[in-house]
């Protein structure tokens, strides 16, 4: 059965889209297609409809990458529907444990940084008041941060194992 993995950012329109993008490229280039399921959501509804930010879109189109998708804002529906929720900063970490006080989702959700392997962060920063050198770094940071993930999480899950 596919993996399912959410990324959560504020607005999914800079961070989150990136990541997921990021993740589907990878999965892609070691043809797990199929295998994991990925999407992305805000955990604000100010920008819900919008295509990924034009900024954003310009830092990844530098690597190859077409930003794709519309943002949605995080439901608590999303807790059953997802294997794994991985959210960019401690705020938005905060902000959807805060729709499970009884933690019945905890194993769930990570700080996608967990799985950076080069990368010291601990958090994507925000790019959304920054110049354009803040859009790039977080294609750089989320590239290293996605393929921990599929290192760490989803080859061990593909290993068949045989006597
Ligand atoms: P994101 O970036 O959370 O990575 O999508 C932001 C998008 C919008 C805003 C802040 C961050 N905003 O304040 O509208």
């Amino acid at each position: 059965m596919a993996t399912h993995v959410l990324f959560v950012c504020l607005g999914n329109i800079c961070r989150s889209p990136s990541a997921e993008n990021i993740m589907n490229y990878l999965i892609q280039q070691r043809q797990w297609s199929g295998q994991i399921i990925c999407d992305s959501a805000g955990t604000a509804s100010y920008h819900i409809g919008s295509p990924p930010d034009r900024r954003m879109a310009a830092a990844a189109k530098t690597y190859g990458l077409t930003l794709t998708g519309r943002a949605r804002q995080f439901q608590t529906a999303d807790f059953e529907r997802f294997d794994w929720i991985l959210a960019m900063d401690r705020q938005n970490f905060r902000d959807i444990q805060a729709l499970d006080p009884d933690g019945r989702y905890a194993h769930k959700l990570r700080m996608m940084c967990d799985y950076c392997r080069t990368y010291p962060d601990q958090e994507v920063p925000d790019p959304y008041y920054g110049g354009p050198e803040g859009f790039t770094y977080v294609i750089d940071l989320l590239m290293d941060a996605c393929a921990g993930f599929l290192e760490q999480v989803v080859e061990p899950s593909l290993v068949v194992t045989g006597d």
